[in-house]
């Protein structure tokens, strides 16, 4: 039945998309790359198998109600199978994360020869289908090991580690591996791990709210983005030196960018929509293509925000040879400064920033409205004020309560959409060069457990088989790339209202 009214309903797409404005896979240059996405600790499951050990990720999910990542999808064991699946539906890329823990059980030193072969399998079967391997090294999972040992990322201990973590996957998988992201989304990653506490490791201040044993949201969001610059920075910088003439990949850093627009057209809201581009974009960008931090970060934080040395500024400037983007939401930006914002009683991030992000129409938290136009102007902001740099939009999709339909039409009109403001950027002169679906498989999500899911492919997690089962997504993708499906705007709204 399923199989039955999913053809019908793809061939009836296919009916109703018209002509005009149309585009196809064949628009975008030929090695723009199209792929799908997932991490190791929400895809691989098999937490404690063949010498994995924990990550602060395994600990901190243990401590929510919102289930963890102990089997997942079980990608670990289901790695061939999955990757016929992709292959099947035509991906060009797969974008997915090395679990630290499962490579390098102590964090440093010995490998695990068992995490070593499963990396090795599953780039190889990558390969062999023709999907291009796009890494992420670090994707919210440090060894715990390294988090009771000195706290993890603010403490600068981690910059040697986690280069000497980027030098074994440099060396052992970089004859297949062109493309390499040392940092998934830096700045939410430090925002929601060291300011809000609701991301690993959960550091943050007490508030009425919410209180987390460990942290100081007005200090340590700052120095772990420090940190994390540096590390990037050294890692980047060995690959240079080491690797990269043999290898020839190249190797990015990633940020999670809002698109940010002002709530009203006052003077105050303008400037905190400034203010709060400085805070989400500059705070990362522009040390890594100028050398140096904003200054309306100097002069709002002071002593707080970490300074780079002269040597540090020259090793962090021009390090990421692009730029990753984690984009799913556009939001108005009110002034809100100096009042603090989110969460009353504490200073954290939002405070500095003195902006109150606001979702815009019928968004909420967890289920969003497409925007694509906040896209196409993030794109078109990066390519004026960072020298246009190489980008790749690593995660943009939508999340739906899971389990509720295979019949995905809404994330088919978010997906389209974006993928029409990348053309659209494109066009204008952006050097966007790839794009990748978040998320390939329903997985565990950092925010929202087993409850909201953004898969192309449904896993039934009751299932002990965790059986996966195609969406409407997955074929559109599908028909988008093999050049069958032409994209218009206007043809997902008229397919809505006739449904
Ligand atoms: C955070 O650190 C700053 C600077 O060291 C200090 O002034 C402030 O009291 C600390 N806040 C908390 C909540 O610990
Ligand atoms: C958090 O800690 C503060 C200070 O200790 C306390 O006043 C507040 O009631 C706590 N909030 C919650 C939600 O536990
Ligand atoms: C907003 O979304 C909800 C749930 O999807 C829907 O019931 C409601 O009609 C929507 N409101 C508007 C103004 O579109
Ligand atoms: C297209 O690029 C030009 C040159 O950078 C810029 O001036 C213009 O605003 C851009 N157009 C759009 C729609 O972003
Ligand atoms: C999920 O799997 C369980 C156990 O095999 C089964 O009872 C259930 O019907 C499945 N759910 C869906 C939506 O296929
Ligand atoms: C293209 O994709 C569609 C959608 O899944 C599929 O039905 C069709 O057979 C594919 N065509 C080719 C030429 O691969």
């Amino acid at each position: 039945m399923q199989v039955f009214s999913l053809f019908f309903s793809f061939l009836f797409i296919l009916l109703v998309i018209s002509c005009s404005d149309a585009f196809t896979r064949n628009d975008f240059p030929e090695d723009f790359l199209f792929g799908a996405a997932t991490s190791a600790y929400q895809w691989e499951g098999a937490v404690d198998e063949d010498g994995r050990t924990p990550s602060v990720w395994d600990t901190f999910s243990h401590t929510t109600n919102l289930g963890n990542g102990d089997i997942a999808c079980d990608g670990y064991h289901k790695y061939k199978e999955d990757v016929k699946l992709m292959a099947e539906m035509g991906l060009e890329a797969f974008r997915f994360s090395i679990s630290w823990t499962r490579l390098i059980p102590n964090g440093r030193g010995p490998i695990n020869p068992k995490g070593l072969l499963f990396y090795k399998n599953l780039i190889k079967e990558l390969r062999n289908n023709g999907i291009e391997p796009h890494v992420t090294l670090y994707h919210y999972d440090l060894p715990q090991t390294f988090e009771d040992e000195y706290g993890g990322w603010i403490n600068s201990k981690i910059i040697e580690d986690f280069t000497d973590f980027a030098d074994v996957c440099f060396r052992e998988f970089g004859d297949d591996v062109k493309l390499w992201t040392t940092i998934n989304e830096a700045t939410i990653f430090a925002i929601s791990s060291y300011s809000e506490g609701f991301a690993p490791p959960g550091h943050c201040s007490s508030s009425t709210f919410f209180n987390c044993s460990t942290g100081n949201s007005s200090t340590e969001p700052y120095i772990a983005g420090h940190n994390m610059l540096l590390a990037h920075a050294s890692a980047s910088k060995l690959y240079k030196l080491k690797y990269k003439k043999k290898q020839r990949g190249s190797i990015g850093f990633s940020i999670y960018a809002f698109g940010l627009t002002p709530y009203s057209n006052s003077k105050e809201d303008e400037i905190a929509t400034q203010r709060a581009k400085a805070f989400l974009f500059g705070w990362m960008l522009k040390p890594l293509v100028f050398g140096d931090y904003p200054d309306e970060m100097k002069r709002i934080l002071g002593s707080r925000l970490p300074v780079f040395s002269e040597e540090e500024s020259e090793l962090v400037k021009g390090s990421s040879e692009f730029i990753g983007l984690i984009h799913y939401v556009t939001v108005y930006v009110k002034n809100s400064s100096p009042t603090p914002s989110l969460f009353p009683s504490r200073h954290d991030f939002f405070t500095d920033m003195g902006g109150e992000t606001i979702f815009m129409g019928n968004s909420t938290f967890l289920e969003w409205d497409p925007i694509p136009w906040g896209l196409e102007r993030v794109l078109e902001y990066i390519k004026q004020t960072y020298n246009n740099p190489p980008v790749y939009i690593l995660e943009n999709g939508k999340p739906m309560i899971h389990g509720s339909t295979l019949h995905d039409t809404p994330r088919i009109e978010y997906i389209q959409g974006y993928i029409g403001a990348v053309l659209n950027a494109i066009k204008n002169g952006s050097d966007t060069r790839g794009y990748f679906v978040w998320s390939m498989f329903d997985v565990y999500e950092l925010l929202s457990g087993y409850m909201y899911s953004y898969g192309m492919y449904y896993v039934n997690f009751s299932d002990p088989g965790l059986k996966r089962s195609p969406k409407l997504s997955s074929s559109w993708y599908t028909g988008f790339l093999n050049g069958t499906v032409d994209v218009d705007p206007q043809a997902i709204t008229r397919l809505e209202s006739n449904i």
